[in-house]
């Protein structure tokens, strides 16, 4: 296991490239399950998730190719069953469920672990795929889903108690797809990496309408073939850096951005008063001494997103005011406010919301990383504090960032990956 030692207290300048979308990256590469012909996946950023995705891709029978940041799969002949070690160890592998469906009318997949920021059903994906006329049997942690008898497009409503499912209206519609007739997902998810996905679908000849808004219409197809697509930005990533740029810079400028899939995350910082000057695919954020707090809820798309929640929170230390946070989507994700409060941060928490006062100063001090984004907070507040932390278990930020701390350090940051 490796940490990462960070000496708090330096100021980051500079500019840095975002890095193609993790989230954008998963299901686009499960996607290339759908045809027999070679897909071109671009801007694939290098990091466990992604790594884990091409290796089960190459468990499953397909050939995969990987150089920097391009990924070439050939999907010849593949097999249904995805394999349990390598499906536990990484959750997003459900949506390799929908590919399966879609291509071999059959599919096995072990269910999903839960992870530290909480429950992860699939109930919805499940539903989903039975809308579409499969037989689902969950048996032994393996979810057994069977369309021999064909997959028909159908009316589904994929709305759960939290919202949206992201990646379970990327399963109903790669199996959509190649359904018999016309699908209508409603309560769609209408993140940008949905879109994404649908953008690359098409290009593979599928018919869908609606992407990136609550109601997708799909058209089934005999079959799909081949297509090259660069992946959209990551807006984490992103959001991320522009917290770091507003907590400590002497001014830091984001490349290769989509600012247009970060609204709500700009209107937060505008509403701060950090300046920022927004480019077509550039962002620069200036810190502001007399920034005031916000009051943020996280939503399903276009809101505040969740995986911005745990960076809010650090950024909100070093704001002069009080800031809240009340996170909707996964209401036990503050498994960083015990690790910030360890560092001198103080964090009221009652229920899913976080009521934060900033500090004149954090300290430095050991801290455990906890899920990716959580972990990714910590490096910010690190940075931030004074004095020396360790951020133990950092397999968590490798899962979610592509080279987080040599991008910090070639900011100025005085960060050191080290053997545990
Ligand atoms: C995606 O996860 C992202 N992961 C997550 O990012 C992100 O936090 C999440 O969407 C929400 O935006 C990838 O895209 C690989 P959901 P996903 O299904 O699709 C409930 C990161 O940091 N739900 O949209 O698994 C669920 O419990 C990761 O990069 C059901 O109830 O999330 C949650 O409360 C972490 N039943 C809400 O919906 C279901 O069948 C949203 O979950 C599915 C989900």
């Amino acid at each position: 296991m490796e940490k990462l030692i960070v000496h708090g207290g330096t100021t980051l300048k500079g500019s840095v490239t975002i890095s193609g979308s993790k989230n954008s990256s998963l299901p686009i590469l499960a996607a290339t399950l759908l045809t027999k012909d070679v897909c071109t996946i671009r801007r694939v950023p290098d990091l466990s998730d992604t790594n884990y995705m091409t290796l089960i891709l190459a468990e499953l029978g397909a050939e995969v190719e990987r150089a920097s940041g391009v990924v070439v799969v050939e999907a010849k002949n593949i097999k249904s069953t995805a394999p349990y070690e390598l499906v536990r160890k990484m959750r997003a592998s459900i949506c390799v469920l929908g590919p399966l469906t879609g291509r071999l009318r059959e599919a096995k997949v072990s269910l999903p672990g839960g992870c530290v920021i909480g429950d992860r059903p699939v109930d919805l994906h499940l539903k989903g795929l039975e809308g579409l006329s499969a037989v689902v049997t969950v048996d032994g942690g393996d979810i057994m889903v069977d369309a021999k008898a064909g997959l028909k497009g159908a009316v589904i409503n994929l709305m759960g108690k939290h919202g949206s499912t992201v990646l379970g209206t990327d399963n109903v519609m790669m199996a959509a797809v190649l359904a018999e007739g016309t699908t209508v997902i409603e309560g769609a998810a209408a993140e940008p990496e949905v879109e994404d996905l649908a953008n690359f679908l098409i290009k593979m000849g599928a018919k869908i309408e609606g992407a990136g808004t609550s109601r997708i219409v799909i058209e089934g197809v005999k079959e799909l073939h081949g297509a090259e697509h660069t992946v959209i930005p990551d807006r984490i990533e992103a959001g991320t850096f522009l917290c770091a740029g507003a907590m400590m810079s002497s001014g830091l400028t984001l490349k290769r951005v989509a600012p247009e899939h970060m609204k709500a995350v700009l209107q937060t910082l505008e509403g701060c008063g950090f300046p920022m000057e927004i480019g077509k695919d550039t962002i620069t954020i200036h810190p502001n001494p007399n920034a005031k707090g916000f009051d943020l809820t996280t939503q399903v798309y276009p809101g505040f997103p969740t995986d911005m929640q745990a960076q809010f929170c650090a950024l909100a230390c070093a704001i002069n005011d009080t800031s809240t946070i009340t996170e909707t989507i996964f209401p036990q994700r503050f498994m960083h406010v015990a690790e910030m409060k360890r560092m001198g941060a103080n964090i009221d928490l009652q229920g899913a919301t976080a009521r934060i006062r900033g500090v004149e100063k954090l300290k430095g001090a050991p801290v455990m990383a906890s899920d990716l984004r959580a972990s990714a907070a910590l490096a910010l507040a690190a940075i931030k504090a004074e004095g020396k932390t360790d951020i133990l278990r950092l397999y968590h930020i490798d899962r979610g960032y592509e080279h987080l701390d040599d991008k910090l350090s070639e900011l100025g940051a005085d960060v050191q990956r080290v053997k545990e």
